[in-house]
C-alpha cells in the first residue's frame, strides 16, 4: 500500500472509525503508523478515549500508533495570518488596513477551510518521514480537488507576471543613465517568489497524491450515500486520483431464521433494502467493496475498534 491513505465520504458514515481501525490494524502488523484526524465533533479522542493535540501524539497501549487532530478553524485563522504577513510585507503601510479586511473576508468564504486544511495536511504529509504509514479521515473533494488543479493555473499567471517584470526592468534600467544595475532583479522579487513558492506546493501535493496515496471511501447502505459516493469517485477520477476501494458501514444484521417478531421483520426488511443497495455498488461501480462493516449497538471504540479494523479486507 502507498504511504499515504485518505478515507473519504460525507459526514457521519463513518471516515474517522473506519480510518483508526485501519491504522490499528498497521501499527499491530509493526507500521509506524501516524492517523490524522479533522473532525472537531467526533474524533480519534473519543475513539481512543485519550485527548490529542495538533501534534501526533503516541496512542496509549498500542506501540507503532500516534493520532493527531488539525482543527479546521484554527487552520483557517493561520493561514490566513501567513497569507497577510506576506502580502504585508509586500505593500505600503497604507494598504495594510485594506489587505487586513480582504483577509477577514476570505476568512468567511466556503473555500477558506478547504483550502487551509488542504496544506496543512500537504505540510503533515511533506514532515511524515518518521512514520511508514499515515491516514486521514477525509479525503480531498469538490474544491480541494480544484486546488491540484492550481500548479497549470499558476503556471501562466507567473509567466505573464515575469515577463511584465523583465519589461519594467528594462524600461528602469534605459532610464537610469549611468547605472544600468537594474534595482531589483527578478529572482528577488517577492511576489514571483511566493507564487513560485506556491505552485511548487501544489506540484509536490499532486504529485505525492497521485503516486504515493491511496483513496477509499466510507458509505452507508442508503441511495443519498450510494448517489455522493459515485460523485465522489468521478470527482476523483477527474484528477487521476483512483479510488481504490469502497467501504459500506453500518449496515443492519440480519435476524436468526427463526425470529418472526415485528423487531425481525423489521430487520429483515432493512437488511433487503440495503442489500438493493449493495448490489447497485457491486454491478455499476468500477472500484471493490473491501468491507461490509455492521452497525454495532454502541459507538466503535476499544475491542470492537479491532473486529472493524479485521474486517477491512485492505493490502497493509
Ligand atoms: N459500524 C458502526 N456501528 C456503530 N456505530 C458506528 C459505526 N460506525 C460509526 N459509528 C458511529 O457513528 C458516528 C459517526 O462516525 P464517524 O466515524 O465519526 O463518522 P465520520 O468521521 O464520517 O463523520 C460515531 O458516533 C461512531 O461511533
Ligand atoms: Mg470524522
Amino acid at each position: 500500500m502507498e504511504k499515504f491513505v485518505f478515507f473519504g465520504g460525507k459526514g457521519g458514515v463513518g471516515k474517522t472509525t473506519v480510518s483508526c481501525a485501519y491504522a490499528l490494524k498497521c501499527a499491530r502488523n509493526g507500521l509506524e503508523t501516524l492517523v490524522v484526524s479533522t473532525d472537531p465533533a467526533h474524533s480519534t479522542t473519543d475513539v481512543f478515549d485519550q485527548p490529542f493535540s495538533d501534534e501526533p501524539t503516541p496512542v496509549t497501549g498500542e506501540a507503532h500508533l500516534s493520532a493527531m487532530e488539525i482543527d479546521p478553524e484554527d487552520e483557517v485563522i493561520r493561514h490566513l495570518d501567513e497569507i497577510r504577513s506576506d502580502l504585508s510585507a509586500q505593500v505600503s503601510a497604507s494598504m495594510v488596513n485594506e489587505i487586513n479586511r480582504q483577509v477577514e473576508m476570505a476568512h468567511q468564504t466556503p473555500g477558506a477551510y478547504e483550502s487551509a486544511l488542504f496544506d496543512r495536511f500537504v505540510d503533515v504529509m511533506k514532515n511524515s518521514e518518521a512514520y511508514d504509514r499515515v491516514v486521514f479521515d477525509t479525503a480531498p473533494t469538490g474544491g480541494t480537488l480544484r486546488l491540484l488543479g492550481l500548479p497549470t493555473f499558476l503556471e501562466g499567471w507567473i509567466e505573464r507576471l515575469a515577463h511584465k517584470r523583465r519589461q519594467s526592468i528594462d524600461l528602469f534600467e534605459k532610464a537610469a543613465i549611468g547605472n544600468m544595475e537594474p534595482r531589483r532583479i527578478m529572482d528577488g522579487d517577492p511576489v514571483l517568489e511566493r507564487l513560485q513558492q506556491r505552485k511548487e506546493f501544489f506540484e509536490y501535493a499532486g504529485e505525492t497524491l497521485r503516486t504515493d496515496a491511496a483513496f477509499f471511501l466510507v458509505f452507508n447502505p442508503d441511495q443519498l450515500s450510494v448517489n455522493e459516493t459515485k460523485r465522489a469517485i468521478d470527482g476523483m477520477d477527474d484528477r487521476d486520483l483512483a479510488v481504490r476501494g469502497l467501504v459500506a458501514n453500518k449496515l443492519t444484521p440480519e435476524p436468526d431464521a427463526d425470529e418472526n417478531g415485528r423487531g425481525a421483520r423489521f430487520l429483515r426488511d432493512r437488511v433487503a433494502t440495503e442489500n438493493e443497495r449493495l448490489s447497485q455498488v457491486r454491478s455499476e461501480f468500477a472500484v471493490p467493496l473491501i468491507a461490509e462493516i455492521e452497525t454495532r449497538t454502541k459507538e466503535v471504540k476499544g475491542d470492537i475498534l479491532g473486529d472493524v479494523a479485521a474486517a477491512l479486507a485492505v493490502d497493509l
